[in-house]
């Protein structure tokens, strides 16, 4: 059958296609226990992406959701964080850049059974564990009984090794998930670019994209110093939060972080337990970013850097993420709605998909490069889920639309130019066809077939 819906102005859609497109991709891009985000610019299992993966996966099997997560956390380390890369020990080394020769892991104490990298990425495990289990039924308890402690470590990681007053702090770009975000631009450029690192190391990521849609070199080489230097510090977090060069306090990492305690206290509850201390972390959290973070000036979430102390000036997607927390106070909630259909991000007006990484007034707005401007699928789908939480379904609603007309025009693109729809990145990326997916299951059931 043809579903259409009139998601694009342009065209009626074939749903039941772009569903099966997105199952053919994700069927692809597993290799037995994972999913790789791209095959080529990404091959191996990246944390974040592994969490909107599952999200798709259980409507091809719930079970191979459980694996994606299960074996995420078969790579977490001792001291609970879930670390940002899982290699694929059948890929070779010079597949990717930082590989694991970089990153010596396996040279540590406490090192988990496979090779990692060191830093982490925006804890949205909870809120795929949570799913999966629901879908899994019978078998959701024994699922959700053996990622509970893993997730449970990894939000005590967090607090623990990454606490600054009450917040969490990141000690690289790539932690953020945002890696070139302009919002590091200013404590990024503190770092001196080394480029001379290119002598010792080579950037593999340009050889399956285009250059001008990826970080500069001169980014590059100073996420090269900042990982070497946490590395050459034994991934020590009391060194790194005193004295690394880059030291920030996300609003989208602590909104996601908060998040998960919500989705833990769901886990908690279905095992038998009591979920008020996930409860109460939520709230806690919640309580710190708006007191910390919230700019009622801009009217936006803005970053810490935890180094000068100041606020990070720019409007990015991550100061909207914070809309997930049912608790957001009503004042700043209905300001951050303002924000998001305001000049800065248009989200809803004609003209604009989906919700771009960047401020479109700010002379940096790059609608091409990564996360300078362009439109994402999975900060456009956790904005709508925000947008949800506080009861603001037609706008919800117009994103979700927004993210398959854009998937329609441009296919299973990694990102998206919001004012033309083109596809920009790598292609047959893995979050695009599984948030895809995820979306479309709310209007044709037959998606959960594949
Ligand atoms: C990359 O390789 O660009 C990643 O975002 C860093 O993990």
């Amino acid at each position: 059958m043809v579903v259409t819906r009139t998601a694009s102005p342009a065209a009626a859609l074939d749903l039941d296609q772009l569903a099966r497109t997105a199952v053919r991709v994700l069927i692809e891009n597993w290799h037995g226990h994972a999913t790789v985000p791209s095959r080529r610019l990404y091959p191996h299992q990246w944390s974040w992406d592994s969490a909107f993966i599952a999200l798709g996966q259980q409507y091809i099997t719930p079970q191979r959701a459980a694996v994606e997560l299960l074996s995420l956390f078969g790579a977490q380390w001792a001291d609970g964080r879930i670390p940002h890369i899982a290699f694929n020990p059948a890929v070779p080394d010079h597949a990717y850049f930082p590989g694991p020769s970089f990153w010596r892991s396996s040279q540590l104490p406490g090192h988990p059974p496979i090779d990692t990298s060191g830093i982490i990425q925006p804890p949205v495990h909870a809120i795929a564990a949570h799913a999966v289990m629901d879908r899994l039924g019978a078998n959701g308890r024994d699922f959700a009984a053996r990622a509970y402690p893993a997730l449970v470590a990894q939000n005590s990681y967090i607090r623990e090794r990454r606490g600054v007053k009450g917040l969490a702090a990141v000690v690289h770009p790539w932690e953020t998930g945002l890696d070139n975000s302009p919002a590091w631009d200013e404590p990024l450029h503190a770092v001196p670019a080394d480029l001379s690192l290119f002598e010792s190391y080579t950037r593999r990521d340009i050889d399956h994209a285009r250059a001008s849609e990826r970080p500069t070199d001169e980014d590059y080489a100073r996420y090269i110093r900042l990982a070497l230097s946490y590395r050459d510090h034994g991934y020590d977090d009391d060194w790194m939060r005193s004295r690394s060069e880059f030291v920030v306090v996300d609003p989208g990492f602590n909104a996601l972080w908060a998040w998960s305690e919500l989705a833990l206290a769901e886990i908690a509850r279905a095992l038998g337990r009591n979920p008020d201390g996930h409860q109460r972390e939520a709230e806690r959290i919640t309580t710190e970013l708006v007191d910390q973070l919230w700019s009622t000036e801009s009217e936006i979430f803005l970053a810490r850097d935890k180094r000068s102390g100041r606020l990070l000036g720019e409007r990015t997607v991550a100061g909207l993420i914070p809309l997930l927390l049912p608790k957001l106070p009503q004042g700043v909630r209905d300001a951050l709605c303002a924000t998001l259909t305001g000049p800065s991000f248009g989200a809803g007006q004609l003209g604009i998909r989906g919700v771009p990484s960047f401020d479109l007034t700010d002379r940096r707005y790059n609608p091409r490069r990564y996360w300078r401007g362009p439109t994402w699928l999975n900060t456009t789908w956790l904005v709508a889920e925000g947008l949800r939480a506080h009861g603001a379904d037609a706008l919800a609603h117009r994103l979700r639309d927004d993210m398959v007309a854009l998937v329609a025009n441009a296919g299973l693109r990694e990102y998206f130019n919001p004012r033309t729809g083109s596809g920009h990145g790598t292609s047959n990326f893995s979050w695009s066809a599984a948030l895809l997916l995820h979306v479309l299951a709310e209007v044709l059931p037959q998606a959960e077939t594949g």
